[in-house]
């Protein structure tokens, strides 16, 4: 080799090193750091941004020593060129305005935004020249508008999430702000050019407008996982072009709560098919479900709930599905119809069937299931005993329903789960002592009998129960004093027994408790006053029992959210303490058939919630969460109590939160109506009826507008009607008979219709009663005269007796005479309002002896 060829040949490397330098140079080697104008680009974002607890890039910074971006918190950058490749900005809380000069980061691939807080702002369309991003993550990120098409410029994209938020309420407790509006797309003619989506996510976008979004999804050639969740999709519209791409390789489906109809399955054929999950909850899925599902051997997971769905289903169905584990057919319209010696190639971790018919025999097939943790067959029209082989099975349930069918036999079930609901049955003999680790129990209707001793035969010592429902059944004999191990209660419900003593003092330790109903059993003696712990009670119930003693001050004092109290029917005496005017929450009061006697106190404006208008919600409703080991669930319960509305006794639940009331009715109170009653502007129904009030009825009592239910009767209310009465728009129901009251009937609104409303107080007027009104008794503020003569406002009792006879021989009798002399209606009205007093006792008194047989 000669000098010059060497020489020739060292000038070629040194050129090369020059150019590799150089290179190396221009690629920011990754000993150098990022690029400045990347590192400018990223100070630009930071600087468009805030979050509520301070600086939420203090590592990203301007100074020497934070020179190398690639080293901030959040910024990834590769390890081969040098560049940010990654920036995953989540949880931050971040506020604000995105800078365009985002888009100086050219080979970013992947971008998280999510969990932070855009107020509502457009996704910025700019996002669309990253043109190397694969991943992008929008989710929880408070985006708002139009979500722009500019995405349709990603090429790349596998991953793409913009769930505007969970539908999951639990979830977003922790987001601490409200979604500011909507996120929407008109169309989706952008996405088919993601052409390498894998994954796609637009829970909560609205797309109800998206006609054709099945034809842009299934021109997704790589789509595996596809969520729509509540995005108000249309109902797919088929084409002939729609025989399906994506559909080959779509694993993963949920389409939960949209308005799709059955023309989706044609997006899930039968086929070679790869899908895993399948979740089409809460549509409008109609017809039969085609069996070609049971062809899809790879199916874990299918959710059909509250559809409408129709048919049989049968073993064909499930023919090829060994690997399902999650099946919810629940709220259909559907029969399952399997063979008697039926084993299913699966093992179900959950079975979801409420509602589907698959009596009357009890379904064998479950014995064949070794493994589940959910339960439902609740009204599934069986009507059988429990098999023994079911107790049998040694599950790990944490959630078993099984009520609304018609099972017999006794209910030997020992297991530990969470939930066990087997009310509105037949099953009878003595509870199971099953309580150790439940933590709901409903046994209500049904027969169970025996004692309460169950509760204090468990061998734990603490409960995780939180939910107790033993309502109507036939329990009986005294409730044993062992609370102290049921400090979890919120709920307890033992009315509709036998159940007879005192109330427990260890009730005291429930100091969790919203809810507590012992009506309607033969409890005697006081309120223990320990209950006074017990400060969380919004509803009390002991009425239709034997307690007696004061109505305790500490109700007032202690017992602050106390919303409904109810203790008629029972022999409490003496006063109404005055302290009951601190529970401000006090929305309905009955004290009624008690002895209670005095005054009615005149703090009753304190009661702000009835001198309100209005309320919170339509139902009272209290929300808890459960939780049982890995399982936790929401477990939220809507009060309910017994009401007397219009003379008529019912059950309310879903509108309780709509009663306002106090019934005073059937004691021995004495003095006037106090005005101040006038103030309880939210009452919905007012029953003050026999008693022994006195003076007059106040003025301005037509100020309580959202009256339909007002009952004075049987008092010695004496005076005029007050004029106002007449403006109280919805009254439906009045009663004012058997009092003193005297002078003209005001007119207006309904008040000549209530033919019944006004017998009894022979110096009454006007319409609708027979006698008119002199002169005088027109007049405003004067004083009132009985007019002698009028014989017609008199009743008799000879009268009554006639009438009675009358009524018994014949109705047309009466009735006759009626038509024929208008005088006598109102009489007779008059006759049937005594009917009705003796009625209203009798009844009450009959209907307590059936319940408590
Ligand atoms: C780059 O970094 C990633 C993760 O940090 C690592 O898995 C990879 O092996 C690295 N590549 C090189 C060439 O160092
Ligand atoms: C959020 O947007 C609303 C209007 O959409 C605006 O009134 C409000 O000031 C914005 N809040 C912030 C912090 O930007
Ligand atoms: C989709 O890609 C085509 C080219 O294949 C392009 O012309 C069109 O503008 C793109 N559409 C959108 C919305 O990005
Ligand atoms: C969705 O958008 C449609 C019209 O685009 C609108 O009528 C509807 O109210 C929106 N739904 C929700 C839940 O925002
Ligand atoms: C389905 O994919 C084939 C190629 O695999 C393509 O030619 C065809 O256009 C696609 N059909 C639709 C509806 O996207
Ligand atoms: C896609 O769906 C499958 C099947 O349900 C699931 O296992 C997988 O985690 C999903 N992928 C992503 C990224 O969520
Ligand atoms: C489904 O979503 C609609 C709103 O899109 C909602 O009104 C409805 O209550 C939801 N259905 C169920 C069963 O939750
Ligand atoms: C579903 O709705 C679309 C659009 O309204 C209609 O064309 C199609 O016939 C419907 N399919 C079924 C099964 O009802
Ligand atoms: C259930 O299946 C049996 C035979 O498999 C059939 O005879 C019977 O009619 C089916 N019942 C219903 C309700 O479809
Ligand atoms: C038990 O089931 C009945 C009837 O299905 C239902 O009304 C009740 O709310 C359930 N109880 C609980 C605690 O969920
Ligand atoms: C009252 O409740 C507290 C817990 O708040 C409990 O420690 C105490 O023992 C209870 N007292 C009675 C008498 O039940
Ligand atoms: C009524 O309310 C006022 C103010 O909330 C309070 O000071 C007063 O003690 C209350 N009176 C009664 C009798 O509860």
């Amino acid at each position: 080799m000669t000098l010059t060829n060497m020489v020739g040949v060292r000038c070629c490397f040194k050129l090369l090193y020059a150019i590799v330098v150089l290179i190396l140079l221009h690629m920011n080697n990754p000993c150098i750091g990022c690029s400045e104008r990347e590192r400018q680009a990223l100070l630009a974002l930071k600087q468009g941004l805030v979050a509520d607890y301070g600086d939420p890039f203090p590592s990203w910074g301007r100074e020497a020593q934070n020179k190398d971006c690639c080293e901030w918190d959040g910024v990834h950058c590769s390890n081969q060129t040098g560049r940010v490749v990654k920036l995953d900005l989540q949880y931050l809380g971040l506020q604000g305005k995105i800078s365009p000069k985002l888009i100086e980061l050219q080979h970013l691939e992947y971008l998280d935004l999510s969990w932070n807080n855009f107020n509502g702002s457009q996704i910025p369309d700019f996002i669309g020249s990253l043109s190397n991003l694969r991943y992008l993550d929008l989710s929880y990120a408070n985006f708002g508008g139009l979500i722009p098409y500019q995405l349709g410029n990603l090429r790349n994209l596998h991953h793409l999430d913009i769930r505007y938020q969970s539908d999951f309420p639990i979830q977003d407790d922790d987001f601490p702000f409200m979604y500011s509006g909507s996120i929407y797309a008109k169309n989706l003619y952008w996405l088919p050019n993601l052409s390498r989506l894998k994954y796609l996510d637009l829970t909560f976008v609205n797309l109800s407008d998206v006609v054709g979004w099945l034809e842009a999804v299934n021109m997704l050639p790589k789509l595996t996982n596809l969520t729509l969740r509540r995005c108000n999709l249309p109902p797919p519209v088929i084409s002939s072009v729609s025989l399906l791409n994506s559909s080959k390789s779509l694993v993963h489906v949920d389409l939960y709560n949209n308005s799709l109809n059955s023309s989706i399955f044609q997006l899930l054929p039968g086929t070679h098919t790869n899908l895993v999950y399948l979740e089409l909850s809460e549509n409008k899925l109609s017809g039969r479900i085609p069996e070609s599902i049971g062809q899809m051997s790879n199916l874990e997971y299918i959710g059909l709930r509250m559809n409408s769905f129709e048919g049989v289903i049968s073993e064909t169905h499930f023919s090829k599905l060994p690997k399902l584990w999650f099946l919810d057919l629940s709220s259909n319209s559907l029969v399952l119809n399997f063979s008697f010696d039926w084993v299913p190639p699966f093992q179900l971790r959950q079975i979801r069937l409420g509602s589907c018919k698959m009596g009357p025999y009890f379904p064998k097939w479950l014995r064949t299931q070794k493994s589940y943790a959910w339960l439902d067959i609740s009204d599934a029209g069986i009507s059988d005993t429990i098999p023994s082989w079911f107790g049998d099975l040694r599950n790990e349930v944490a959630y078993m329903d099984l009520s609304h069918n018609q099972l017999r036999g006794n209910l030997r079930l020992e297991l530990a789960f969470g939930y066990l609901n087997v009310s509105w049955n037949q099953l009878e003999g003595p509870i199971p002592s099953l309580l150790s680790n439940v933590s709901t129990l409903d046994l209500s209707n049904n027969k169970f009998s025996g004692s309460a001793s169950f509760l204090c035969t468990s061998t734990t010592e603490e409960s995780y129960l939180w939910y107790l429902d033993l309502s109507s059944n036939h329990v009986s004999g005294e409730l044993p004093d062992c609370w102290i191990n049921f400090q979890q209660l919120v709920f307890l419900d033992l009315s509709n027994n036998s159940l007879s003593g005192k109330i427990p003092t260890t009730m005291g330790y429930l100091f969790r408790m919203d809810t507590l109903k012992l009506n309607n059993n033969r409890f005697f003696g006081e309120l223990p006053s320990q209950l006074k712990n017990c400060t969380k009670l919004t509803l009390l119930d002991v009425g239709e029992n034997k307690l007696s003693g004061l109505i305790p001050k500490w109700l007032g004092e202690n017992l602050l959210n106390l919303a409904i109290i109810i203790l008629r029917s029972n022999q409490f005496y003496w006063s109404i303490p005055p302290q009951l005017c601190h529970l401000t929450q006090l929305q309905i009061l009955d004290l009624s058939m008690n002895n209670i006697f005095g005054i009615i106190p005149k703090c009753l404006n304190n009661w702000t919630t009835l001198a309100q208008k209005g309320h919170a919600s339509s139902s009272i409703a209290h929300f808890n969460t459960i939780h049982w080991g890995v399982f936790f669930m929401d477990l939220p319960y809507d009060d309910e109590a017994s009401l007397t509305w219009k003379g008529v006794r019912s059950k309310y639940k879903s509108i309780l939160g709509l009663v306002k009331s106090i019934d005073l009715s059937c004691n021995k109170l004495s003095g006037e109506i106090p005005t101040e009653i006038t103030y309880l502007v939210g009452l919905v129904s007012l029953n003050l009826s026999r008693n022994r009030l006195t003076g007059q009825i106040p003025s301005r009592i037509g100020n309580l507008q959202e009256l339909d239910s007002l009952d004075l009767s049987r008092n010695q209310i004496n005076g005029r009607i007050p004029r106002s009465i007449s403006r109280i728009n919805r009254i439906g129901y009045l009663e004012l008979s058997e009092n003193n009251l005297s002078g003209k009937i005001p007119i207006g609104n309904q008040l000549q219709t209530f033919d019944f409303a006004y017998g009894g107080n022979p110096l009454l007027c006007g319409e609708p009663l027979p006698r008119t009104c002199s002169e005088e008794e027109k007049g405003l503020g004067q004083s009132m005269l009985v007019n002698e003569d009028d014989k017609d406002g008199l009743i008799t009792q000879g009268f009554y007796i006639s009438m009675g006879l009358g009524f018994a021989v014949g109705f047309w009798g009466v009735f006759g005479t009626l038509l024929l002399n208008r005088s006598c209606r109102y009489t007779y009205f008059n006759f049937l309002t005594f009917l009705k007093d003796l009625l209203y006792v009798k009844i009450e008194i009959i209907r307590q002896r059936i319940l408590n047989k």
